[in-house]
């Protein structure tokens, strides 16, 4: 029988893989496997190097520039091609934990040398075009002329056919990815118009006018691209130069002597991704970042767990009653530590996290990149490790261990061993790691002279420290969770212990910032759009308190009125569904869970999918999304709205049509809303099928959350 089926996968494989050679031209035509998408690449009189993108008959993105240049050669001109070969594919599989269980990585590529004359330096550009959109990069073999060198700049273009509506955030801004999204047409993109719409950008006006990817636009004729990388390894990251245009330029965030990226051949950019969809709903469901990632490198497995986890977080950072640091109020006191313990085991939470557990945050460690040093195997005088580490054993719950480094790389790089020996040590098998620092150019590196060099949070330096984290996490069997992190490029599925981060802003935001300033009730609808399209995101939903939760100060416990959280309780648990991520946190404390109906839906709901839909959306506006438990038969909805009411109708045809469901719903009071009655809510039981059109109405800043269970 296994002979059999070896037979059976290897005519497969020799099926789906194939691989031609044609005549050397100037001028390549390829096509997405269903013909919907077509990249024409060609060289002009020059030798330079220009692709241009079409969906069907619709140019996307036109004549646009390839090359680099670099400090010992050029590959940027005077190209010939050399050498053309077609390959093919189309196989399915797994992920370790996600959205869906199983991937379908179906393409046509096609793969040109070009030689430059006069030395004849070599350069392949690999060209894939999915169903779902087109990545490309830049290879440098290995070759007599070309070992050690650096790249000056990289000459990509992205020449969009038409001056679109964007959605973006600043790059070469201080708070690294975390901002509300400004929406203006692509040529109007500068820190001038930010300021204008969204935030002011104070501060030191250091770098391009750029935008940070995943970077979406929307066409008048309703098809939504999204510019982005997949695969960020040992490269800066790249930003999208504005021109004025609709015309963008691959940015690469520089070293502080003012090179791109210091490497050797053979060498293998990122890809440079186009995400196409007919509608937004498409991007979302878009695979094309995971398809361009390395398979998983890690043997073993079974030490990452998807799961859900409470924490003492909120009461520093939202409520304001107690603090990281020590003292009176210091939050991660042992006593306390163990009441969550109880908490989430009792509700059938997977994990606790642990802020302020460790040596550090008495200096001062925020945020200006100057901050003391952290130790992070060095528990806190009133945080008794090792009893928290007995009681959390017995009781199931494992806990979730902080770094918070305030961007004192070298500190935390010095400690990394002993760092994860001590998680190994102690059963903490995840980590939210922190990188505080509200500088632009602010990363502190001491160079080989022995001086002090100031690097960007985006830049190679930054990309390569969180790989060697990322790495040595997974000798020491930890996952990770990384807060104001480097992007996500899909490195997941190579490094799937890589379970989640922050990117964006997330719910802190709403805890910290006044009612002025926190999230927009539209911002979790432009997310999915955007910054999710790299997905998953730690964004930690579930606030049930959201009027009046605020303390002026630990030690004034007057409620400062000047803080509501644009949202409303059934929206947080919609946002479980709509925000994807293996491991999601029940932000809110304790005693705004125990006894409320609405907990329900949080104990209820997974983290690890087998299939995930979105039903409908538009950027900034609505989107509703259901996915199926991998475990049961179980589907789950998650449906929000911006400040607009509106009525959403779904068809139910995603359920089994052998099957009846009872529905739980969680819903707005029609009349409610984020402003009006925001911790209102109304539970409803109904049987459905998959015949069954709902209409989802949403009130101003709501949401729906609705558990479907098979009958029987
Ligand atoms: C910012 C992070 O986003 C937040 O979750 C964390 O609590 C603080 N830094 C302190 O590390
Ligand atoms: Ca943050």
């Amino acid at each position: 029988m296994k002979t059999i089926l070896k037979i059976f996968f290897l005519m497969n494989a020799l099926f789906i893989f194939s691989c031609t050679s044609e005549k050397l031209d100037s001028s390549f035509k390829l096509k997405s496997p269903n013909n919907q998408l077509s990249a024409f690449i060609n060289l002009n009189d020059e030798g330079i190097p220009y692709y241009s993108l079409f969906f069907n008959d619709t140019i996307i993105v036109e004549k646009s520039r390839l090359g680099m240049n670099t400090d010992k050669f050029l590959l940027s001109d005077q190209f010939k091609v050399t050498k053309v070969v077609r390959h093919s594919k189309d196989e399915r599989w797994n992920q370790v934990w996600g959205e869906q269980k199983v991937i379908r990585n179906n393409y046509n590529e096609i793969e040109l040398t070009l030689t430059c004359a006069p030395e004849n330096n070599q350069m392949i550009l690999r060209f894939r075009l999915f169903d779902d959109g087109l990545g490309f990069r830049y290879e440098i073999p290995k070759q007599k002329n070309i070992s050690k060198f650096t790249i000056i700049d990289e000459l990509t273009e992205f020449n969009l056919a038409e001056d679109s509506q964007s959605w973006w955030i600043p790059a070469y801004a201080y708070r690294r990815y975390e901002f509300l999204y400004a929406n203006t047409l692509i040529s109007e993109i500068s820190r001038d118009r930010y300021s204008e719409l969204v935030e002011n950008l104070s501060g030191d006006r250091i770098g391009p006018e750029a935008v940070q990817t995943p970077f979406t636009i929307q066409r008048n004729d309703g098809i939504v691209i999204t510019i982005h990388e997949a695969n960020l390894t040992n490269y800066s990251s790249m930003a999208l130069k504005a021109t004025g245009t609709k015309k963008l330029e691959c940015d690469l965030f520089p070293w502080s002597d003012g090179t791109k990226v210091k490497t050797s051949s053979p060498m293998n950019s990122p890809w440079r991704t186009i995400i196409v969809g007919k509608n937004p709903s498409e991007i979302v469901m878009s695979t094309l970042t995971l398809n361009l990632n390395e398979p998983n490198k890690l043997s073993n497995t079974s030490w990452i767990n998807p799961g859900k986890y409470i924490g003492v977080w909120w009461e520093m950072i939202g409520t304001n009653q107690s603090t990281w640091g020590s003292g009176l109020h210091h939050g991660a006191k042992t006593k306390k530590v163990l009441e969550y313990i109880d908490f989430g085991s009792k509700h059938g939470f997977d994990g606790v996290l642990v802020e302020g557990w460790n040596k550090g945050w008495d200096q001062n460690w925020c945020c200006n990149g100057e901050g003391e040093d952290f130790g992070f195997y060095h528990p806190h005088a009133d945080f008794d490790n090792k009893l928290v580490r007995d009681y959390a054993k017995e009781k199931n719950i494992r806990i979730v261990g902080h770094h918070e480094t305030g961007t004192q790389i070298e500190n935390y790089e010095n400690q990394l061993d002993s760092a994860f020996a001590y998680c190994k040590r102690n059963g903490i098998r995840v980590v939210k790691t922190g990188y505080v620092n509200d500088g632009a150019q602010n990363i502190k590196r001491t160079g080989s002279d022995g001086k002090i060099y100031k690097e960007w949070h985006h830049g190679q330096y930054m990309v390569e420290h969180f790989r060697k984290v990322l790495e040595k996490a997974a000798e020491y069997e930890v996952s990770i969770v990384v807060h104001e992190p480097i992007k996500d490029t899909g490195l997941r599925r190579t490094y799937p212990n890589m379970v989640s981060r922050e990117g964006a802003r997330g719910q802190e935001f709403n805890g910290f910032m006044g009612t002025k300033d926190n999230n927009k009730p539209n911002h979790t609808t432009i997310l999915p759009f955007t910054r999710l399209i790299s997905s998953p995101m730690d964004y930690t939903p579930g606030i049930f308190n959201l009027k009046e939760y605020r303390y002026f100060a630990p030690d004034n416990r007057k409620i400062n009125l000047n803080h509501h959280i644009p949202s409303t309780i059934s929206k947080e648990l919609a946002l479980y569904v709509v925000i994807y991520a293996p491991i999601q946190m029940a932000a809110d404390l304790p005693e705004n869970y125990e006894g409320h109906p609405a907990f329900q839906f949080i104990k209820d709901v997974p983290t690890d999918w087998e299939e995930s839909i979105c039903l409908n959306g538009e950027i900034g506006e609505y989107i509703t999304m259901v996915r199926k438990d991998i475990d049961s038969d179980d589907w789950f909805l998650g449906s929000i709205s911006n400040e607009n009411s509106r009525t959403l109708r779904v068809s139910l045809n995603f359920l089994n049509s052998n099957k009846k469901y009872n529905a739980t719903i969680y819903k707005d009071p029609k009349s409610g809303g984020w402003q009006k009655m925001p911790e209102e809510f109304v539970i409803e039981n109904r049987y459905v099928t998959s015949k069954t059109e709902l209409d989802i109405v949403l009130p101003s800043g709501g949401g729906q959350a609705i558990r479907f269970s098979p009958e029987g």
